[in-house]
């Protein structure tokens, strides 16, 4: 027979907590004192915590703390961290008659960069992040332009926007909807002519009635030669760009019901800095024009 191992002496003064698994007792040691100091301090700085910072949420809003902190005022003391360093620039760009602006590299480049933020954050949910546009919307890439693409020009686009109602000075023209002034007949006609001067397949006859149409209806606007006239923004009809499509079917539905492109006004959203950077970013795009260039070429 095998003895059962007696437990040793020392073992036997300690406390158990009276759990016995098959004869396993378990010994009922106190914590170790740093861990229970460790314990204590944790749970006294954890309510130090929440007296002093932002904690408990309450109906609207969180306890504040006494230390008033918040990670709003944080963030806008940021902001005004990198504005106060750039004020100086943006009195600078505010100040600087535009077309002085391409004489001034560093001035210019600051227009730019800042002038890309911009459009991210104000301008790419209609022109696209990219600035390609979209049906409605023009692509601000390429040199055909509405209504100009001096930096001048940009900056007054900008400014004061497109059709829209807040703003008077807003560029403005209105094609009237032909759907209540032509037949069907002479609809089928000019948009036929449009077809031809854009280089697409036309029915020739349909054309060439449609030239006479387009002669009094349309050339007041958008020129003889259907080039367009900036100072409406009447696109230029003959250089395959378009902003609603040059398809028969959409020719067909714009010169019936016509359009009504509207952009918002932005002076009373952005500071005069913001709006002249933004200008300067779209000029450089790639169709920016010269002034002196726009002065010669007003239809395009
Ligand atoms: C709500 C949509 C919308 C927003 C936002 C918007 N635009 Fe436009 N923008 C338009 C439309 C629509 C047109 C074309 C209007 C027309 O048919 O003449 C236009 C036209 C323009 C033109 C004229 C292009 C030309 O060919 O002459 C420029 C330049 C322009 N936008 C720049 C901007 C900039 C810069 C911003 C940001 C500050 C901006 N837009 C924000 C809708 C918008
Ligand atoms: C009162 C001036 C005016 C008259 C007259 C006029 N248009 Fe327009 N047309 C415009 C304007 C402005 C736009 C741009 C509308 C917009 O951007 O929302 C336009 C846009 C268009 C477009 C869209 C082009 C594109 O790129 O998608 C076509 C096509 C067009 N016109 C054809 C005609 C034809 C055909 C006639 C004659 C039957 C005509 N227009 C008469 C001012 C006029």
């Amino acid at each position: 027979m095998t003895k059962k191992p007696q437990p040793k002496k020392q073992d036997q003064d300690i406390p158990t907590t009276g759990h016995s698994w098959d004869g396993i007792e378990e010994y009922d040691n106190p914590m170790p004192r740093w861990w229970l100091w460790t314990f204590y301090m944790t749970i006294i700085w954890g309510i130090g915590y929440t007296i002093a910072y932002p904690a408990w949420p309450l109906i609207s809003e969180a306890t504040p703390g006494l230390l008033g902190y918040s990670t709003r005022a944080e963030v806008a003391e940021e902001i005004q961290r990198f504005e106060d360093a750039n004020e100086g620039i943006q009195t600078r760009l505010a100040s600087t008659e535009l077309s002085e602006l391409p004489n001034d590299p560093e001035l210019l480049a600051y227009a730019q960069n800042a002038g890309g933020a911009v459009f991210r954050t104000w301008c790419a949910q209609c022109h696209g992040s990219g600035a390609a546009g979209a049906k409605g919307y023009p692509n601000l890439l390429d040199d055909a332009w509405l209504w100009g693409g001096t930096m001048e020009d940009i900056y007054l686009t900008v400014s004061h926007g497109i059709r829209n109602e807040d703003d008077p000075d807003a560029r403005w023209s209105e094609m009237p909807a032909f759907g209540e002034l032509l037949s069907e007949e002479e609809i089928a006609q000019v948009v036929n002519h449009v077809l031809s001067i854009s280089g697409q397949d036309a029915d020739a006859e349909l054309a060439s009635a449609g030239a006479t149409v387009f002669e009094e209806q349309c050339s007041a606007c958008h020129g003889e030669d259907g080039k367009g006239d900036r100072f409406q923004g009447a696109p230029n009809l003959t250089d395959a760009i378009w902003l609603y499509g040059g398809d028969a079917e959409t020719l067909t539905e714009t010169v019936t019901n016509s359009r009504f492109g509207v952009m918002p006004s932005w002076t009373t959203r952005l500071s005069e800095a913001d709006i002249r950077a933004v200008s300067a970013y779209v000029h450089q795009l790639g169709g920016g024009e010269a002034p002196e260039v726009a002065e010669e070429e007003t239809a395009n």
